[in-house]
């Protein structure tokens, strides 16, 4: 199979991980005989360097033209002034936007070698497997009007959904429920914001083209409380935006660390954005110390749902399986066994794994 995939390193710690991913890809390449052909394109800080915009238009036209992206991380402190229109994060959102890539998939599976690396207790953690399908595209992050008031004494975020806008995310979120044990949990605040009261509808009217999935609404502050006391009882979340983003970065507890966690941004034809749900670690940028594991997983996302390739895909999840049975983690992860290993030998461990799948055959 030949494919070509744009890349979208950015800033930080995302250009180490992009590394990686290729590094991986390439492995993939040569055990399954593929071809993946990469073109990089600027975003982010990177791009406000050379181009004086967080995302340039070649970029939009590169990823349109591709068949699939990844993407490492943007922002930094170097730019955290900047009006917020030319922030880095800008790119990001609006490269979201510019595809249409509205379900943003957060899988939260703790892998069992790692049960003791969360500051959680092991039997609550033990078994936990959930879905996060948040909303991409819309909601406070794209609501106008959102700006400082002249006087500067006020400001104002909006918060607005369309009808359909929900509808297609809920679908989507019933349709991943059916794929695994069937259980939707919708998260909002419909004890106080309209936009919820209208999302638990489409929910309640969604569940009858779904009768064979249960549901259940939850408010979002106990929501998160329950994420992290009982989260066995979740399967799929589904949520606005900013709920989803700040839902995702609790989870990531679950399995022990934020750089543990991929996501893919997809749109309803299966094109799709692949990324971490990190950002780019400005504290640990540039030490060879990340763990690219979050961006090494969002690949295997990427074989699975924009290739169907599932059996790379599981050749890619079962390398980082192996590699933590053997006791190797990254410094995020709180192991006090087993070898403590940087960026890129955890890359090569990856990589390693993947290669002497032929070699033991
Ligand atoms: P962050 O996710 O970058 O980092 C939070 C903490 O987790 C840091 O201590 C960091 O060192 C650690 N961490 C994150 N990923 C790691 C990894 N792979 N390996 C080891 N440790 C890891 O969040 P932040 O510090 O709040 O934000 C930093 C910048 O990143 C900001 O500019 C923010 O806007 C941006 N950001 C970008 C994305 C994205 O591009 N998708 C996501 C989140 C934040
Ligand atoms: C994420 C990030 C982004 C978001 C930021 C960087 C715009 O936090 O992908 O989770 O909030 O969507
Ligand atoms: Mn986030």
């Amino acid at each position: 199979m030949k494919k070509q995939i744009a890349l979208l390193p950015g800033d930080g710690i995302g250009q180490e991980v992009m590394q990686s991913a290729t590094e991986v890809l390439n492995a993939i390449a040569v055990e399954f005989d593929h071809e993946f052909e990469f073109d990089t394109y600027d975003i982010g800080g990177a791009a406000i360097e050379t181009q004086e915009t967080p995302l340039p238009d070649k970029t939009i036209e590169g990823c349109k033209r591709s068949d699939a992206i990844l993407l490492g991380a943007v922002g930094g402190p170097k730019w955290e002034n900047l009006p917020s229109h030319l922030r880095p994060e800008k790119g990001l959102l609006g490269i979201r936007k510019a595809l249409g890539l509205f379900a943003n998939l957060r899988p939260v599976k703790g892998f069992s070698q790692l049960l003791h690396a969360s500051p959680l207790k092991e039997e609550v953690i033990n078994g936990s497997d959930l879905l996060i399908v948040r909303e991409l595209t819309g909601g406070l992050y794209f609501g106008e009007p959102s700006e400082i008031r002249e006087d500067g004494q006020s400001v104002v975020d909006t918060l607005a959904y369309k009808r359909e806008e929900i509808e297609r995310i809920v679908d989507q979120a019933f349709q991943s429920a059916r794929l695994r044990r069937k259980h939707l949990t919708s998260i909002d605040k419909a004890n106080v914001l309209a936009s919820s009261k209208l999302w638990r509808e489409v929910v309640e009217e969604k569940r009858r083209e779904y009768p064979d999935v249960a549901v259940e609404h939850l408010l979002v502050d106990a929501a998160a409380m329950k994420l992290i006391t009982n989260p066995g009882q979740f399967d799929v979340m589904v949520t606005e935006n900013m709920f989803g983003d700040i839902l995702s970065d609790e989870a990531s507890v679950l399995t022990g660390s934020l750089g543990m966690l991929p996501s893919a941004s997809l749109r309803a034809d299966g094109m799709g954005l692949y990324e971490p749900v990190h950002g780019s670690a400005p504290d640990i940028a540039g030490k060879g110390v990340a763990n690219p594991l979050a961006m090494i997983l969002s690949t295997a996302l990427m074989l699975r749902h924009s290739f169907q390739l599932e059996e790379e895909a599981n050749a890619v999840e079962e390398a980082v399986q192996e590699l933590l049975r053997s006791g190797y983690h990254t410094a995020d992860l709180n192991v006090k066994e087993g070898e403590q290993v940087g960026t890129n030998v955890m890359t090569r461990l990856v990589v390693e794994g993947i290669s002497s799948r032929s070699a033991s055959e």
